[in-house]
């Protein structure tokens, strides 16, 4: 096990900007994206980090990148520390050898795109903000309209779609994206572009949701950003992790009610016990739960990729 990252800082290197969990770094046509281990929880980034978590979804993105780049090409150009140690190097960083340690196997290298700034979510099952947005529609003839999408009445939580829904939220920059209809998308990225992002998307889910039933995991539902370089569409930010889906254990499956989430579900928990408001600050975590959880992000990797996170 790593130590803790929480924050990190590479002297000489301007930042390109700090996510929840990225530090991004500018390289001029290049970003450097470092994973720490920060965990957010109802959307506040918490004082206390999860060990290995940012390895986890590093190694967990390259490994769907790479099997899904026939679908679409994707942002990554190297995450091994000889060419991101040379790199850094040549944009005048004094490259030390503890630094290479806090950076190897959280680290990629990547070009910089201009950020699409729609969220493209996809739906195989409903929960989350969709479960909520769909209690408060009134349908008739058996269908009901969901983001503008027809789908039939009487769902429960937790339900599988007849097919994945494509529902796209506009990117906010606090808090929560707001879940938008196609055609609100095409409005903000152009009818092309927001056309190919719907069927790019809906591929890499169903592609990535047959190869996880494999394993036992359901992908319920999942977020991919894209980026435009040259015209092209790319596929960046981090993929198909337990950070950017809702992974659920196949064989608990029961619709009808919450399902545990494979990762996050013994800090909600926990959360829950105390009387924090969901405002920053959040609390430390205990111990005990910084190690469980730790443990689902692992579980998260060896189960879908059959490997152990490479130490
Ligand atoms: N190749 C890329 N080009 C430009 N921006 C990128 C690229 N890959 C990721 N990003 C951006 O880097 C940031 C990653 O940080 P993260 O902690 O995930 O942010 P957030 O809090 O928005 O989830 C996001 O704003 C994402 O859009
Ligand atoms: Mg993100």
């Amino acid at each position: 096990m790593s130590q803790v990252i929480l924050q990190t800082d590479i002297p000489g290197l301007p930042k390109f900007i700090t996510g929840k969990v990225r530090d991004v770094y500018d390289l001029g046509t290049e970003l450097l994206i470092v994973a720490t281990d920060r965990l957010s929880a109802f959307d506040v980034v918490l004082p206390t980090g999860i060990p290995d978590k940012g390895r986890v979804l590093t190694a967990l993105s390259h490994f769907w990148f790479d099997k899904a780049k026939d679908i679409v090409p994707n942002h990554l150009l190297a995450s091994d520390m000889d060419t991101i140690g040379a790199r850094l190097h040549d944009a005048g960083v004094v490259v030390t050898a503890e630094m290479i340690s806090m950076l190897e196997g959280r680290t990629q290298l990547v070009r910089k795109c201009a950020a699409l700034p729609v969220e493209c979510v996809v739906r195989g099952y409903l929960d989350g903000s969709a479960w909520k947005d769909y209690q408060t529609l009134f349908g008739h003839g058996g269908e009901v309209k969901l983001y503008d999408i027809l789908v039939p009445i009487g769902l429960r939580q937790g339900e599988q779609f007849p097919s994945p829904l494509f529902t796209p939220a506009a990117k906010a920059h606090t808090g929560h994206d707001t879940n938008i209809t196609a055609s609100q998308a095409a409005e903000i990225v152009g009818e092309d572009v927001a056309a190919e992002l719907s069927t790019k998307s809906i591929a890499l889910y169903n592609f990535a949701r047959a190869y996880a039933a494999e394993r036992g995991i359901i992908i319920a539902d999942t977020k991919f950003e894209f980026g435009l370089l040259d015209g092209q569409l790319i596929l960046i930010d981090e993929v198909l992790t337990p950070d950017s889906s809702r992974f659920w254990e196949a064989s608990a499956y029961k619709p009808g009610k919450a399902q545990a989430s494979f990762d996050k579900q013994f800090v909600r928990d926990y959360l829950q016990t105390l009387s924090w408001d969901k405002t920053y600050p959040g609390p430390e975590l205990p111990q005990e739960i910084t190690d469980k959880t730790a443990d689902k992000y692992r579980e998260a990797y060896h189960r879908l990729t059959g490997e152990e996170l490479p130490q």
